[in-house]
């Protein structure tokens, strides 16, 4: 019915999210709203638990936080047994202001700064990825002056193209993330890493990118990262004990969308890992992955008020939202395509083709373009499905307009996960 399994409609007819009714929400808690589907969160996380335990048997799933980031929604990961992935001291702090524990946590970056690496340090955690070697000899010292080994991964760039948006393709050597395998930079890094007395290395990391339908990228990096790791194995002859092998499934967006099923994923990667090893004689590494958008992304929509409507003749119709690339900047960005229900009568006939435009002072606020909607009148709630992931995170204060709350639903009932931001909270850094 919907793009996603969070959504359904009620006796009224009404958009239910987490079987709460969006209407009632949008009232109770006002507009622009995030509302996220707790089970749904859930859900996710079991499937991708579940599939790695069936197909691999050893490994971490780890949220990658940035794309959707907060207190509560570590307290579910937590429960749910997953890791995380963290990319920032705000990260790691909202993780510690849960009790995160630090043997979950993998913190990425490709220029952490030193508190940000002492930080981790002091927290435990035993996965830093190291981007560079600048970063490897600044994380060796701080290890040393606190007495303490470091645990890192490297992170590597596979070389693979995985057919994505350019913006967020990061696998390739022109990539301001991690080291080359085809320069030679990434074995230089190891054979340093190995030598030195306070780092230990636990693992190599590759991430190809974001929102991947196709399985077969994801089957080329494991199989370049088992070579290298037999190479760093035979050359070497040191043991790397963990692979991660990143985010980036496809999550379903539009109705169109086909994403390949996570189960589908693990199984030909586990095959490849598994088959990879076989051959080259090698142990199996503790296999770790990191999906972000597919946790997040269908278990959230965004509610908004609309506003006025502008007709151009010829050229197109506007419809107005109170709310705008400020809480949703992936139109924007990335012409990221989204669908768009009235909340009111979701299953409606879609009779007409909008563009809708936020509230920003800026002519690319745009939430989409040609989106087809029911009809609406100004005052009418309205719902973008699927914006659980990298709307909330990317969220911005431009033009001083206030963060919407999120509310978090579990079997319709709602909660606060993080409160709506208030002009003084706006001004509240201002001297
Ligand atoms: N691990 C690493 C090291 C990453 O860099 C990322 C995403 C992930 C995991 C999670 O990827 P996911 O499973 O969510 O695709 N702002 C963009 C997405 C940027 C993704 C960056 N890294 C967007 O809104 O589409």
């Amino acid at each position: 019915m919907f793009v996603s399994d969070s959504l359904n409609v009620n006796a009224q007819g009404h958009l239910t999210v987490g079987g709460a009714d969006a209407v009632t929400l949008a009232q109770e808690y006002g507009t622009p709203l995030y509302v996220m589907d707790e089970m749904g969160i859930r859900e996710n996380c079991r499937q991708f638990k579940a599939s790695i335990d069936r197909y691999y048997g050893r490994g971490l799933v780890c949220y990658a936080s940035k794309a959707f980031c907060c207190k509560e929604m570590y307290r579910i990961i937590k429960s749910e047994g997953l890791g995380i992935d963290v990319v920032s001291g705000g990260e790691l702090y909202t993780a510690q202001g849960v009790a995160f524990p630090a043997d979950r946590i993998v913190f990425h970056g490709n220029n952490k700064t030193r508190q940000e690496l002492e930080m981790a340090l002091d927290y435990g955690v035993t996965r830093i990825v190291v981007d560079n070697l600048d970063e490897l000899a600044a994380l060796n010292q701080l290890a040393g002056e606190r007495g303490v080994k470091a645990g890192i991964m490297f992170r590597i760039k596979p070389g693979i193209d995985a057919h994505t948006h350019s913006f967020i393709q990061t696998g390739q050597i022109d990539s301001k993330f991690g080291l080359a395998l085809e320069t030679g930079e990434a074995m230089e890094a190891v054979r340093e890493a190995i030598k030195l007395q306070h780092i230990e290395l636990v693992g190599l990391h590759c991430h190809i990118g974001s929102q991947i339908f196709d399985i077969a990228p994801f089957e080329l990096a494991a199989q370049v990262m088992i070579d290298f790791l037999y190479r760093i194995q035979s050359e070497l002859g040191y043991t790397v004990k963990e692979l991660n092998l990143g985010g980036g499934f496809g999550v379903k967006y539009l109705s169109t969308d086909e994403p390949a099923p996570y189960d589908a994923y693990m199984e030909r990667v586990s095959a490849v890992v598994r088959s990879q090893c076989a051959r080259l004689g090698m142990a199996e590494p503790f296999v770790l992955i990191e999906p972000g958008r597919a946790i997040a992304a269908p278990t959230g929509v965004t509610l908004y008020t609309v506003g006025n409507r502008k007709d151009i003749p010829g050229v197109r119709s506007y419809l107005a939202i109170d709310g705008g690339m400020g809480d949703n900047p992936r139109y924007a960005l990335y012409q990221s395509a989204y669908e768009i229900v009235a909340a009111a009568h979701p299953l409606g006939e879609k009779t007409q083709q909008v563009t809708v435009a936020g509230k920003c002072c800026e002519s690319g606020d745009l939430i989409g373009e040609g989106m087809a909607l029911q009809p609406v009148q100004p005052g009418d709630i309205v719902a973008v499905l699927a914006t659980g992931a990298y709307n909330y995170s990317m969220s911005s204060n431009y033009n001083r307009i206030p963060r919407p709350a999120v509310v978090m639903v579990r079997d319709g009932q709602a909660r606060i996960a993080v409160e709506r931001e208030s002009y003084e909270d706006v001004v509240r850094n201002d001297r």
